[in-house]
C-alpha cells in the first residue's frame, strides 16, 4: 500500500453516461459493487437530520412499470460496468428475491454464463415473517468476473471463520513444535495440513452482519438514506476482491458506504449517483473520513 491518502471522487448523474467518460478516460476497476432499486415500487424516502429537524426528502425513485422495464433499465448500465472492469475485476450485484432471478438471466446474457463465479446470500437478520407463505430474510450478490484470473483474496481472515466445535475436537488433534493445532488429511494421494488458528474458508451464506448497524438511528453508522447497507458488508467484499493499488466502483452509491469502506481500507475509489441528495451524503461521509480518519468514524457503534 503507498502511504498517500486513498481518494475518492463522486459524480452525480447517470451511470449509463458517466461510465463511458471514465472508461473513454482510461479508468479501469478491479471491483464494481452495484446495489441498484428492487424494482419494489414507488419511491424510497430518506430520513435526514437538518438541525433540530427530521424530513423525510425524497432520495430515488425505484419504480420501472413492471419487470421488462426494470431490465431494460439495466441491461445497458451492467453492459457499461462490464466494460469499466480490468482484466482482473469483478462485478458484485446485489439484489433481492424479486429481481435476482431476471438479473441473473441478464447478467448470463451479458457475460456469458461461464463467468458466473457464485453468489453471496446475505441474511441481514431483519426480515418480517409472514403469517402465511414463505417469509423473506435474505437477499443475494451475484458475482461476475471478465476473466478467470479475478481477484479473490481467498487467505485474507476475513474470508474465514472457526471451524465447528465438534471438528476442533475431534479432527484438530496434533501440535506442532510451535503450539499450532491442526489436523493433516490426504486427499488423491495428497496430503494436506490445516491450522485450527487460521480457521476455515469463509461459505456462501453471510450471517454474522447485522442490517441493523446501517439503519438504525441509534448507530453512529447511520446517515438517513433508504436501503444503506452496512460498511462491514462492504468491506468484506473489498477486502475478497481487490488489492490495496485496486480501483473500487459504486455506480449508485446511494448514500456512499462502498466508498466509505474503500478509504477505510485504504482502496481509490469512484462513486456514482443520480440522486443529488445520494452524492451530498457521500460527499459529507468522505469528507467526514478525511477530517476524523480511519480510527474515528468507525462502523457500527453506538455514540
Ligand atoms: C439501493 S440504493 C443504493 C444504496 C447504497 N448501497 C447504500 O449503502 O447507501 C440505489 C441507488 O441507485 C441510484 N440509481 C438508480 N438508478 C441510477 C442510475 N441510472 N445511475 C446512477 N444511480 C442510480 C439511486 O439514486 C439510489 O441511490
Amino acid at each position: 500500500m503507498t502511504s498517500e491518502a486513498p481518494s475518492a471522487t463522486v459524480h452525480q448523474g447517470d451511470c449509463l453516461s458517466v461510465l463511458p467518460t471514465l472508461v473513454s478516460g482510461g479508468a479501469r476497476f478491479d471491483l464494481i459493487y452495484v446495489d441498484p432499486p428492487y424494482n419494489a415500487g414507488g419511491k424510497r424516502g430518506a430520513r435526514v437530520e437538518q438541525g433540530e429537524r427530521v424530513h423525510g426528502p425524497t432520495a430515488y425513485e425505484d419504480h420501472w412499470g413492471g419487470r421488462d422495464a426494470f431490465i431494460s433499465m439495466l441491461r445497458p448500465r451492467l453492459a457499461e460496468m462490464r466494460a469499466a472492469l480490468s482484466s482482473v475485476g469483478s462485478l458484485w450485484v446485489h439484489l433481492d428475491h424479486r429481481t435476482v432471478h431476471e438479473t441473473k438471466v441478464l447478467l448470463d446474457e451479458i457475460f456469458g454464463p461461464q463467468s458466473f463465479q457464485g453468489e453471496v446470500i446475505w441474511v441481514p437478520g431483519n426480515g418480517g415473517r409472514k403469517r402465511r407463505g414463505l417469509s423473506v430474510t435474505h437477499q443475494t450478490i451475484l458475482v461476475y468476473s471478465k476473466t478467470r484470473d479475478f481477484i479473490y483474496n481467498i487467505h485474507d481472515p476475513e474470508l474465514r471463520e472457526p471451524y465447528a466445535e465438534t471438528s476442533q475436537r475431534m479432527h484438530f488433534t496434533q501440535t506442532d513444535p510451535s503450539g499450532r493445532r491442526y489436523r493433516e488429511r490426504t486427499l488423491g494421494g495428497k496430503t494436506y495440513r490445516y491450522f485450527l488458528d487460521e480457521g476455515r474458508q469463509r461459505g456462501s451464506v453471510w450471517t454474522d452482519i447485522p442490517a441493523m448497524s446501517a439503519n438504525t438511528p441509534l448507530r453512529r453508522e447511520t446517515t438517513g438514506y433508504p436501503t444503506q447497507k452496512p460498511v462491514a458488508l462492504l468491506e468484506r467484499i473489498i477486502k475478497a476482491a481487490s488489492k490495496p493499488e485496486s480501483l473500487v466502483l459504486d455506480p449508485m452509491c446511494g448514500s456512499g458506504t462502498t466508498l466509505f469502506a474503500a478509504l477505510r481500507l485504504g482502496r481509490n475509489c469512484v462513486g456514482i449517483d443520480q440522486s443529488p441528495l445520494a452524492c451530498q451524503i457521500t460527499t459529507r461521509r468522505i469528507r467526514e473520513f478525511s477530517t476524523a480518519g480511519r480510527e474515528e468514524v468507525h462502523s457500527g457503534e453506538a455514540p
